[in-house]
């Protein structure tokens, strides 16, 4: 008698509750559980990887898309933006196994010093990464030892993403402008 009691007060509970959910809702915006988005334990991981920006040659992977008329005149390029689709890979050799490519826009804009805003997402395409990407928004001063940029968000397997990037120069070519970064990424992501 008791158990039936408690069972039909449960089941009242349930419906009254479902009810205000559904009334809240109107089928726009709802309090989900973590759970039914299938999300587990959050987890931290770290990747590690070479950037190769190439500005010369017959192939570059990184265009000048837009400057303003005083850029070639600012000693810090002020207002130039460049595309890039560069190459992200396991070792500082650049035939070595591609893991992905940085893929967006660095524009500098920064009149005292070389500082780019940095807008990229690292598009994934190793292993169970493939497909998978996270984004940066940041700034970076090209000529600092290391660069933190914010990680700002990602997909696939790092949905839910936060965490920031190191950047530190591996290889840079004055004459032409070709340089090889490597990227120290920590994420947090589920
Ligand atoms: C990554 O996924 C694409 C399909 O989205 C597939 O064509 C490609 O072969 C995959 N690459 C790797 C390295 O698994």
């Amino acid at each position: 008698m008791a158990k039936t009691l408690v069972f039909l007060f449960t089941l009242l509970f349930l419906s009254v509750i479902s009810h205000a959910t559904a009334a809240k809702s109107n089928g726009f915006a709802n309090i989900l559980s973590p759970a039914k988005l299938g999300l587990k334990k959050e987890k931290l991981s770290h990747l590690h990887f070479f950037f190769h920006d190439i500005v010369s040659g017959r192939n570059p992977t990184a265009v000048r898309v837009a400057s303003a008329a005083a850029t070639n005149k600012s000693p810090t390029l002020f207002g130039a933006v460049v595309m890039a689709d560069d190459p992200l890979t396991v070792t500082p050799d650049h035939n070595s196994k591609l893991v992905g490519k940085a893929q967006g826009i660095y524009a500098s804009a920064s009149q005292d010093e070389v500082g780019l805003l940095m807008v990229m997402n690292f598009a994934f395409m190793e292993g169970k990464y493939n497909d998978s990407s996270l984004s940066l928004l940041g700034r970076n001063t090209i000529f600092s030892t290391v660069r933190e940029m914010p990680i700002v968000g990602g997909s696939g397997l790092f949905r839910f993403a936060r965490g920031y990037a190191q950047a530190k120069t591996h290889k840079f070519n004055p004459k032409t402008g070709d340089a090889v970064v490597e990227y120290n990424v920590y994420v947090f992501h589920y």
